[in-house]
């Protein structure tokens, strides 16, 4: 646990340490007196033990502080000490791979030093500031930069090169940069000499960032590039851009968290930061142990080589899973700002808002719906407006998609974490328990999802991936529209009752359910399909409408329905994404010809 020393609090009005006393102790909130010139979520160290506490609210001399540890056994009359610096997280090489706690605490490397419990007050860094890094300037003597230049780079795993970036409030003439070679963090790489105010500022391999501010970059940009999924719902129905926000609510069990982590694993970000705000501890204690085994599909290598884990359990201290998600966006901002596509996702941040609840009733603040705090919508968009496709201070475009999952109690969207979760996010991915109790996954519920950025990625998947993508998921999405209303009438007067020409709909639209959107996770191949096999096993169930269409009339149904070419369309998806051109081409084929020997 490290923070940023917060310049106001160590200037002139600053005399030295503020310490004051513990009048009152309600599970994390704690109230401390004597606490005057502390400032705003300045750190603190509660009791003898030095547990670590924030600043939440200042009531005259009273300090009002969320503790991020345990508090049982703290005593009115105990010692509260100022730190002088704010809630903040390390950033620099060895944060990949990291498993962290809410406020940054390397949950491994504890366990190491205190077992499998967080022994309280425990300090223990979030990297490692022994091992030494290969690092190779890329900038030299003399040299003019700015907040956010990159000085040079280090291998941090296979898959990662850790840009070294100049913090943003430093800039001036380099007046010395090291030599390439094996450094620590806390080794000085460079000197950045300030022209004006003569400051000198040593810049080291890792830099401090508090977690409540996000990182200034130079503009933010229109997010017209998707982030690919390989999920067929997402990307060819309601798709996010990289630097775009989802939320994606359901109940128990519709499939949340196998979402998020196939996103995880198959979505083409440079990073990914998860954060898990367990709802129960086995099922975080099954990310931390399922993550590290994962491989990245795309390199071959262990998804942890370009993954940061944030876990919280339900029995870890709730201030900590309050922080945690700004945690996760602060990392998350660091490798944008290196040029980087990260994508980050919460899983749940129902429990997020849960831990806000908590807090806000030990604060005795006035409740607004359901229990939550009035400020729960306003902290839910300060954390979503932190995605973004962005150009940094160093001129490289880099993103945060952020992803959120959301445990609506009895899958009720109508509850306030949801309502405000999606009037800040501009994709919904509704999960519908009645597809998840069919085991039609993902459990996207395709009438009730939406994607407000479909008119700002047509262009992207016009130019790259087909010239009708957009006319044929239209096309889809009306067809499986005309199936909701059709079921209706099939419910009420069976099937027969209605025309050749709307059964076929119903047909065609059962291909797309089936066919097309259910998509098994843990399928060998089927877990990602490309853009392009997702365009052409489109394709094939719609031209496949079209020749039945032609037929209709001629032919009764019941023959089109019992064709053999469906057993083909049906397997499809099993077919592998890098040979299914020719796949495509050999059902366009049999269909035509099938369809063919039918008119004769
Ligand atoms: N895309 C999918 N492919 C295959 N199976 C799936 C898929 N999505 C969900 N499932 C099945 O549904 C089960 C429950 O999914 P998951 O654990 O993701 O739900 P959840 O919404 O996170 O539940 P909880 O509310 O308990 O956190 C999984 O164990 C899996 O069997
Ligand atoms: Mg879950």
């Amino acid at each position: 646990m490290v923070g940023v020393t917060n310049k106001k609090a160590l200037s002139g009005e600053r005399k030295g340490e503020i310490t004051g006393k513990i009048i009152k102790i309600s599970g994390p909130v704690v109230v401390a007196s004597g606490m005057r010139g502390i400032l705003m979520y300045e750190l603190v160290r509660v009791s003898e033990e030095g547990l670590i506490g924030e600043v939440i609210q200042i009531k005259g001399d009273n300090a009002i502080i969320q503790v991020y540890e345990e508090t049982t056994g703290i005593k009115p009359g105990s010692v509260v000490r100022s730190t002088g610096a704010s809630l903040s997280v390390e950033l620099g090489p060895g944060i990949i791979g990291g498993i962290y706690d809410g406020i940054q605490r390397p949950l491994l490397r504890i366990k190491d030093a205190s077992g499998d419990f967080i022994a309280r007050g425990i300090n223990v860094r979030p990297l490692d500031d022994k091992k030494k890094w290969h690092f190779l300037p890329s900038i030299n003597k003399g040299d003019k930069v700015e907040g956010g230049a990159i000085i040079g780079s280090i291998r941090e795993t296979s898959v990662v090169e850790h840009r070294i970036l100049v913090p943003p409030s430093v800039s001036g003439v380099v007046s010395s940069i090291v030599k390439e070679g094996d450094y620590t963090i806390d080794d000085v790489v460079a000197v950045v000499k300030n022209g004006e105010t003569g400051v000198e500022s040593e810049i080291r391999l890792s830099q401090k960032w508090s977690v409540r501010t996000s990182r200034p970059i130079r503009e933010k940009r229109d997010p017209s590039i998707p982030l690919i999924t390989g999920m067929r719902v997402i990307d060819t129905f309601f798709p996010i851009p990289k630097g775009g926000t989802a939320a994606i609510p359901g109940g128990f069990g519709t499939g949340k968290t196998v979402t998020q982590q196939s996103l995880a694993k198959w979505s083409d970000a440079d990073i990914i930061v998860y954060i898990g705000c367990g709802e129960r501890g086995n099922e975080m204690t099954d990310v931390l142990k399922t993550f590290p085994s994962l491989k990245d599909p795309r390199s071959g290598k262990p998804l942890m080589e370009r993954t940061v884990i944030i876990a919280n359990t339900s029995n870890m201290p709730v201030a900590a899973r309050e922080a945690s998600i700004y945690t996760g966006v602060t990392i998350a901002e660091y490798f944008r700002d290196m040029g980087y596509a990260v994508a980050l996702m919460a899983d749940s941040t129902s429990r997020w808002a849960e831990a806000l609840r908590e807090i806000s009733g030990r604060l005795e603040e006035l409740p607004g719906e359901e229990g939550y705090p009035a400020y729960l919508a306003s902290r839910l968009s300060q954390f979503y407006e932190r995605a973004g496709r962005v150009e940094s201070l160093n001129g490289k475009e880099g993103s945060i998609s952020i992803i959120g999952a959301v445990s609506p109690p009895g899958g009720d969207f109508s509850e306030p974490v949801t309502q405000n979760t999606l009037r800040v996010t501009k994709v919904f991915w509704a999960l519908d328990k009645n597809l998840a109790s069919r085991r039609h996954f993902p459990g996207i519920n395709w009438l009730e999802s939406y994607s407000l950025y479909l008119d700002q990625l047509e262009d992207w998947f016009s130019k790259n991936i087909a010239e009708d993508w957009n006319k044929l998921r239209e096309q889809a999405m009306i067809l499986l529209q005309k199936e909701e209303n059709l079921q209706e009438i099939v419910q009420l007067v069976g099937p027969d009752a209605l025309p050749e020409s709307e059964r076929l709909i119903l047909e065609v639209s059962k291909m797309i359910r089936e066919d097309f959107l259910q998509q098994n996770a843990f399928h060998e191949v089927d877990a990602f399909c490309s853009p392009e096999k997702q365009y052409k096993m489109l394709k094939i169930i719609l031209t496949f409408y079209e020749l039945a269409g032609r037929l209709l009339g001629n032919v009764p149904l019941e023959k089109i329905a019992a064709m053999k070419i469906k057993t083909d369309i049906a397997r499809m998806k099993e077919h592998k994404n890098e040979t299914f051109d020719k796949k495509y081409t050999e059902i366009i084929t049999k269909m035509q010809s099938e369809f063919k020997s039918m008119e004769e």
